[in-house]
């Protein structure tokens, strides 16, 4: 299991069972991150029940082994998540996408978001994916992130998918050769 300390926080791959037992927890960091208003998959009016399925999707996407499920925890709390989605694709056996980085409102620029990216990138490199894709709305924190770590932006889609409340987001993408 990867792990990395940042003050008092540490960033743990889950296995299936652990994935499971962590739906609530994760469920309530996006329910938090979506009303803070983050283009992150969800629209305002999504409910609970929306955030438990996409979450028993990925622990289902962890038991499969077609998802690397990261948390950071802070003490007995979950504080922040990220994934690591190899490509299923015969001909990207090299590639991996990077998704769902989110950290609690209450946990932000205390570099956390950082830790997470950073054991995420190695665990796809133990897993032998050496290129590394993701975007992000073009106007939200992580664009900076992703930058300050080497990662290269190759531009932007206007109007590629919707903020929580309905207006335009553009998406910025990004990849990172490892190797
Ligand atoms: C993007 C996100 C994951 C970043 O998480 P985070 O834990 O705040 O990230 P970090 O703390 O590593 O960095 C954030 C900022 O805090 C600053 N920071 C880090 N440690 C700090 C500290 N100890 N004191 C003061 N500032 C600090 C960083 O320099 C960075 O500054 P910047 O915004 O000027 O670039 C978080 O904002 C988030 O969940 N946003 C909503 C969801 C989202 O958009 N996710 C991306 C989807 S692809």
């Amino acid at each position: 299991m990867g792990r990395m300390s940042n003050d008092r926080v540490a960033i743990e791959r889950l296995g299936a069972a652990a994935a499971r037992a962590a739906i609530p927890a994760l469920t309530g960091i996006l329910r938090d991150t979506v009303a803070n208003g983050a283009s992150v998959g969800f629209m305002a009016e999504n409910t609970e029940a929306d955030f438990e399925a996409y979450w028993a999707g990925v622990a289902a996407g962890v038991a499969a082994g077609q998802v690397l499920l990261l948390v950071a925890r802070r003490g007995n709390d979950i504080v922040g998540t990220a994934q690591v989605h190899p490509a299923g694709k015969p001909n990207q056996p090299h590639r991996a996408d990077i998704a769902k980085v989110l950290v609690h409102s209450s946990a932000r620029r205390q570099g956390i978001g950082e830790a997470l990216m950073l054991v995420a990138e190695a665990e796809a490199l133990k897993a032998g994916r050496t290129l590394l894709c993701l975007d992000t709305d073009e106007a939200g924190p992580a664009r900076r992130l992703y930058n300050r770590l080497g990662w290269t932006e190759i531009g932007t889609i206007p109007r590629y998918a919707l903020m929580p409340d309905g207006s335009d987001c553009g998406s910025t993408f990004f990849y990172k050769a490892l190797v």
